[in-house]
This record gives C-alpha cells, sequence and structure tokens, in this order.
C-alpha cells in the first residue's frame, strides 16, 4: 500500500492540537485521519544547530516528522521570502513586498534542505502531497535527487494573474517551479485559470482536455478542489459550545444586543481596518442602531516579526480607539477589538450567538471562518454571512451570503444594515442553501477529490497523462458579483 507523505510548512503537533488551527492544519489533518501516513516540516522552532535527522512523533496512525531552522532560514525563509514577497505578491499586493535576492537563495535553501530530509523518508511508491506557498520548488528538487513518486501540490491561497506573477522577480524559480508536480491544486477557478495563462506566457501548451499542460518535457495537471470544513463536526461542537458557562457568560455581557462578529489573523489581506471604516460609516448613518448593536472583532496577532504586520497592528488599534471614542456611551461600547486567540470550541459558540458575520477580506484563497460560521448556526434562528465578493468561499456561498465588496465603505455599512434587519424566512432560506453546500463538500470530500486526482485507481507505473477523474473536475458555481445579495426579495 502506498504511503501518504504530507508536507507542510506548519505542523500540527499532536500535543499541541489544543492551540487553533488554521486552515491548512484543519484540512491536512482531516485528509490524514483516516488514511494515517506522515506529516512532515517545520517544527517551530529555531536552532542554532539543527539536527540532521527529523524528530518524529507518532499519533493515531500519524507520523509527525519535523526538523528545526536556524534563525538565517527562519528570517530569510519564513519571514522574508514568504512572508514578504510570496503572502503579498500572491494577495495581489505587489506593493507591500520586499524583495531581497538573500531572501531568494534562503527560500530556495531550505526547500533544498526540506527535500534533503525528504529523501531520508520517503519510499518509491509513496504519494507526495506538498502543501502551500512555503514549499513551491520542493518537486523540483525532489525530481532533481531522481525522485519519480506521484507529487501534487495545493495552493491555500490565492493566485493572481499572470501580470501580477511577473513582477515577482525570479518567478521562473518559484511559481514556474510547480510545472513539477504531477497535479497542482487550487481554491477557486479563477485561481486555476491565472496560473493556466502564466504557463502559457512561458511556452506552456494546454492538453487537449484542457486540464493541464505539457511544459518542459512534462504534463501537470491543474485542478480545483475548494477546501471545505468538517461540517457536521463543526455544527455539532456550536450545538455543545452554546451552552457552556464561558459562552453564556459572553452573551449575557451583551445584554441583549445584536452581535456581529468579525474573525481574522491580524493581516492585512483580511480588509480590517475597511471593515472598521464600514462600521463607522454604519454607526454615522443608522444613529437608530446605537446602543443596539455590538461588533466583536477578534484578531490574534501574527508574524509579529514582519514590519508590515507591526505597522497594522498599530493603526488598525488606533482606529478601533477612534470608534469607541467618537460613539461610546458609559453603558455602551459598540466596538471590542480583541488581539487574545480562542479556541475552536469558543469560536464556534461566539459564531452561533452572532447575528452577523463580517468576512469582508481584500483577498483570500479560501477564508474557513465564513463557512464555520455557517456550520455554526441553528437552522431555526440562523445569523447571517456578509462576504467578500473577494475571498474564494464567495465561490460557493454565494447563494445565500450577502456578497459585498470590501473597498464599498457605503456599501457594506447598508449591506449590514440589512442583514441585522433580515427577517427569518429569508435568514433560513439563505442558510439552508449554504449549508446544503457545505455538506456536500465538506474537507473529507476535499481530501478525496483531490486524492483521486492525483492518484487514479488506473495508475499505472510511469505513466504521466491520465485524465483527472469527473469529481475532481466539477467547477465551482461562479456566480456574477453581487448576485448573492439580490438574490431573494427584501423581506422574503
Ligand atoms: O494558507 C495560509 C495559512 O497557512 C493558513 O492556513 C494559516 O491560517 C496561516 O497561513 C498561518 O500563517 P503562519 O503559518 O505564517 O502563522
Amino acid at each position: 500500500m502506498s504511503r501518504i507523505v504530507v508536507v507542510s510548512n506548519r505542523v500540527a503537533l499532536p500535543q499541541k492540537s489544543g492551540a487553533p488551527a488554521g486552515g491548512l492544519a484543519v484540512a491536512v489533518n482531516a485528509a490524514l485521519k483516516d488514511r494515517g501516513g506522515i506529516w512532515f516540516g517545520w517544527s517551530g522552532r529555531i536552532a542554532p544547530d539543527p539536527s540532521d535527522t527529523p524528530q518524529e512523533t507518532k499519533h493515531a496512525g500519524v507520523t509527525y516528522a519535523v526538523v528545526d531552522l536556524t534563525n538565517e532560514d527562519y528570517q530569510e525563509y519564513y519571514n522574508g521570502f514568504a512572508n514578504r514577497v510570496l503572502w503579498p505578491v500572491l494577495h495581489y499586493r505587489v506593493d507591500l513586498s520586499e524583495f531581497y535576492r538573500s531572501d531568494l537563495s534562503g527560500y530556495i535553501r531550505v526547500n533544498r534542505m526540506f527535500a534533503d530530509h525528504l529523501e531520508k523518508i520517503i519510499r518509491p511508491d509513496d504519494i507526495l502531497w506538498i502543501h502551500d506557498y512555503h514549499m513551491m520548488p520542493l518537486a523540483k528538487y525532489l525530481r532533481e535527487r531522481g525522485h519519480n513518486n506521484r507529487i501534487g501540490f495545493f495552493l491555500h491561497i490565492p493566485m493572481p494573474p499572470a501580470d501580477i506573477i511577473q513582477a515577482l522577480p525570479q518567478h521562473a524559480d518559484t511559481v514556474g517551479a510547480l510545472a513539477h508536480y504531477d497535479l497542482v491544486g487550487f481554491q477557486t477557478e479563477g485561481d486555476r485559470e491565472n496560473f493556466a495563462r502564466y504557463l502559457e506566457t512561458r511556452g506552456g501548451q494546454t492538453t487537449p482536455d484542457g486540464n493541464g499542460c505539457d511544459i518542459g518535457g512534462r504534463r501537470v495537471r491543474l485542478g480545483t478542489f475548494p477546501v471545505g470544513i468538517e461540517t457536521g463536526a463543526f455544527a455539532r461542537r456550536a450545538r455543545h459550545a452554546s451552552r457552556t458557562r464561558f459562552v453564556k457568560a459572553f452573551d449575557e455581557s451583551l445584554s441583549g444586543r445584536k452581535l456581529i462578529i468579525g474573525v481574522d489573523r491580524l493581516d492585512y489581506s483580511k480588509g480590517i481596518p475597511n471593515r472598521l471604516d464600514a462600521y463607522d460609516q454604519f454607526l454615522r448613518t443608522q444613529p437608530d442602531w446605537h446602543d443596539r448593536v455590538t461588533f466583536v472583532q477578534i484578531t490574534p496577532k501574527s508574524r509579529t516579526d514582519v514590519p508590515e504586520y507591526q505597522d497594522m497592528d498599530r493603526s488598525v488599534s488606533h482606529r478601533a480607539g477612534q470608534i469607541n471614542g467618537a460613539y461610546s456611551d458609559v453603558s455602551w461600547t459598540p466596538l471590542r477589538y480583541v488581539n487574545r486567540t480562542y479556541s475552536r470550541s469558543a469560536l464556534a459558540g461566539f459564531y452561533r450567538r452572532a447575528d452577523v458575520a463580517l468576512v469582508t477580506p481584500l483577498r483570500d484563497g479560501m477564508n474557513l471562518v465564513a463557512k464555520e460560521f455557517v456550520a455554526a448556526q441553528d437552522p431555526a434562528d440562523p445569523g447571517v454571512l456578509l462576504l467578500s465578493q473577494f475571498a474564494g468561499a464567495a465561490s460557493e456561498l454565494g447563494n445565500g451570503a450577502l456578497i459585498v465588496n470590501p473597498h464599498d465603505t457605503e456599501g457594506v455599512a447598508v449591506t449590514l444594515r440589512r442583514a441585522l434587519e433580515m427577517p427569518l424566512a429569508e435568514r433560513r432560506e439563505r442558510h439552508r442553501r449554504m449549508m446544503r453546500v457545505l455538506e456536500e463538500h465538506d474537507i473529507n470530500r476535499w481530501a478525496e477529490d483531490y486524492l483521486a486526482a492525483l492518484v487514479p485507481d488506473s495508475q499505472q507505473p510511469g505513466r504521466r497523462d491520465i485524465a483527472l477523474p469527473r469529481a475532481a473536475m466539477r467547477s465551482v458555481v461562479r456566480l456574477p458579483v453581487g448576485w448573492g445579495s439580490s438574490a431573494l426579495p427584501r423581506g422574503a
């Protein structure tokens, strides 16, 4: 039996499972849960002289193999190239990217080092599944070392149009190196199309079935696999959480006011300043809502060594203070801006209590907060999702969310009022539609679809031109902007 070897920068070690997991960790956990396998990556630690052998832990059929990084690796590979170049560029923010050749060298050095470690772990029939932008050239380095395993890649974040990718110095060595995988998976059709066009600019020929590209003497397949959530389990978690003392105390603190919730890592891609502007606009123009609503924005700090994140920390705290200064009363604080991290169970309980979720990133690969908010609702009295047209989740949840443009401050403010005043029948209908999508395409289905596309039953050794199964080729429903917000008549 082939084994699955998952590789990602972060590895959610079992002893840390109480910590809040990012989207990638949730997805990989689900993929390995019933299949077993190996999860290889960075330990999260910095050491002056990292060991040559990965440190292994076994838990519930999964072997976790992690390596430390030197401080130089951490600065150049993680803080530098991954988070100050690839992250902003792939989120369409070329203006924020800070490119240094030394960081690119560090990124390449660490990826080669990961390939060296993997060589000690993998067998010829293992299936390798590499995740996210930290590891783009890994397949290339494994191929150079003579490994012909099936190797797939999944990009959790957006893939911008070719013009933007080309702004990245030496893009052929990073984004272009994705052509060395057998299958590259994306969150949305738009991301997949952008990458296909980029490969064409590099001389790639689209395959006759349109699902791949022949380039540099090999074939890479491209597919769309929107990441899902553990829909049923999260809904159960929310039901239980809403009965805990902690969530009940939170509920009491709201004194019967409506609750608007936002949950995002502190990151410029999440559009938090724009969202605060929209809330300010809402409070300025809708005085009848004063003292009747509380907006809780939960924003754990992240990547605190990166200067752009430090700047954002200062400016968002300042903006939050301004809003409270302008509108608070002695017995009402309109905005609670919280940098603490909460467990997934606590968040599930908060989501269930919320009347509206503001999920308004300027750009996001998928955004699982949107999906978890929907799953956490009470179907008899659900809250309303306000969702950015620039979140990958809009491709799937446009059938029930109110889709907004986060750059349109007045539009978001008006839609917020609409969400707070939406009649029960319309809320139920919208929630029902979104839940149908989430139940059908949950995280297990995502892993199944991806792995079925990477390793078809009919795989013959050495064969490289196998068509993707139908499940993997399902196109995401792409809705025109604003469709979601006008899908139902007011008062329906
Ligand atoms: O895909 C982006 C992602 O890996 C998410 O899964 C996660 O929430 C976030 O980035 C974590 O970033 P970092 O590993 O830099 O803390």
